[in-house]
C-alpha cells in the first residue's frame, strides 16, 4: 500500500487509498514499476504544493495574479487586503483556506462575513476549489453542509455570519478569514483576535473600503508594521477593462468610484463634516479654555 506523508505525525502513517470508483484507478497500470513512478511523482507534487499554495491554485485551474501569488507565498501572520470590487480577494482567500485544510491536518479555518448570504458565497468558493483539487491522494470530505466542511485528516472549514456572538466558543483557529471586513462590527474584531493567541494562527482581513471608520480602516491606516498590506485598484486588475472603468467613472458618483474601484477611504454618506476638515480643526498649539481637571468631559 502506498503511503503518502503530507503533514504532521497524525497523517504520517495514513494510507491514502484511491476512492472506490474504478475511474480513480485510471492513472495506474498493470506495470508495478510504472505505478511506483506515478505515485512518487504525485507524492513529490503534493510536497511541493504543501510549501507553495500557488502550485495548488494552479492545479485547481486558477492562474493567480501577481499580487495573489505574493499573498499565497507570504508567511505573514496578519494580512489585510484593501482591494477593488471583483479584484479576486475572496477567491484567493478561499485558496488559502483550502490549502490550510489540506496541508495542516487537524486545523480549524473560520470564514467570517457580515451576513449569512456572504458567508455562504465565500464557502461556495472554498467548496469549488476543494472539488477541483479532489484526488485519491489528498484528504477526503467526511462531512459537509452549506457552511461546513470536515476532512478525514481532521481539518475543518467553517463559514459563519460574523457577529461577536456567533464566533465566541471557537478556539485553536489556524486561519481566520474576515470577508467584507469594513462592514463587520468592531465587536467582532475584538472577539476574534484572542482566538489566534494560543494557536498562533493567521488572520486575513479583506474588503473594499467603507468610509473612515471601523477596525478595517484602523488597521489599514494605523495598524502596526506586522500587517502585510495589499492594495489593488480596479485599474490593476487584468480582468477589468479600461473601457468599462471609463464608463463607470462617467456614470457613478465620484466618491463611490473612488471607494469601490480605487480603494480609497472616502467619507461616509451621512458625514456632516469631512474627516480632513475635522483633522485640520484640531491643533495642539492652542491652549484649552478649561484645563483638563476642571472640564466635565
Ligand atoms: N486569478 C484569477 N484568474 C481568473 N479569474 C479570477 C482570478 N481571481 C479571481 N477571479 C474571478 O474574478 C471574479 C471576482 O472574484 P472574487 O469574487 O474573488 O472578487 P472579490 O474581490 O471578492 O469581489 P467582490 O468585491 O465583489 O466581493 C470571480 O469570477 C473569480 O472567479
Ligand atoms: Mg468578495
Amino acid at each position: 500500500m502506498f503511503k503518502l506523508t503530507i503533514g504532521a505525525t497524525k497523517l504520517q502513517n495514513m494510507d491514502y487509498q484511491p476512492m472506490t470508483s474504478s475511474d480513480n484507478y485510471s492513472h495506474l497500470s498493470q506495470n508495478p514499476l510504472w505505478n511506483q513512478a506515478i505515485r512518487a511523482a504525485i507524492k513529490e507534487r503534493l510536497e511541493l504544493e504543501k510549501g507553495d499554495a500557488c502550485l495548488m491554485a494552479t492545479r485547481a485551474g486558477l492562474t493567480p495574479d501577481r499580487w495573489q501569488s505574493d499573498l499565497l507565498r507570504s508567511d505573514a501572520k496578519q494580512m489585510i487586503l484593501n482591494c477593488s470590487r471583483q479584484s479576486g480577494k475572496s477567491t484567493i482567500s478561499a485558496v488559502l483556506a483550502v490549502h490550510e485544510a489540506i496541508y495542516a491536518p487537524g486545523s480549524l479555518t473560520l470564514l467570517l462575513a457580515p451576513s449569512l448570504r456572504q458567508s455562504t458565497e465565500l464557502f461556495r468558493k472554498v467548496k469549488d476549489i476543494f472539488v477541483a483539487l479532489q484526488s485519491p491522494y489528498t484528504p477526503q470530505i467526511i462531512e459537509e453542509s452549506n457552511l461546513r466542511l470536515e476532512l478525514n485528516n481532521d481539518s475543518r472549514i467553517i463559514s459563519l455570519p460574523g457577529t461577536e456572538q456567533t464566533v465566541r466558543g471557537f478556539s485553536s483557529v489556524g486561519l481566520l478569514v474576515v470577508d467584507e471586513a469594513a462592514v463587520c462590527d468592531d465587536a467582532l474584531f475584538y472577539a476574534i483576535k484572542p482566538m489566534l493567541a494560543i494557536s498562533n494562527g493567521r488572520i486575513i482581513l479583506l474588503s473594499t473600503p467603507r468610509g473612515r471608520r471601523g477596525f478595517f480602516y484602523d488597521v489599514w491606516e494605523g495598524g502596526a508594521d506586522d500587517w502585510h498590506r495589499t492594495r489593488i485598484t480596479a485599474q490593476e486588475c487584468p480582468r477589468i477593462s479600461p473601457e468599462w472603468l471609463e464608463n463607470e467613472k462617467r456614470t457613478m458618483p465620484a466618491f463611490w468610484f473612488k471607494q469601490e474601484l480605487e480603494c480609497e477611504f472616502t467619507e461616509t454618506l451621512d458625514s456632516v463634516f469631512s474627516f480632513d476638515d475635522i483633522e485640520a480643526a484640531i491643533s495642539s498649539d492652542i491652549t484649552p479654555l478649561f484645563p483638563k481637571e476642571q472640564s466635565s468631559l
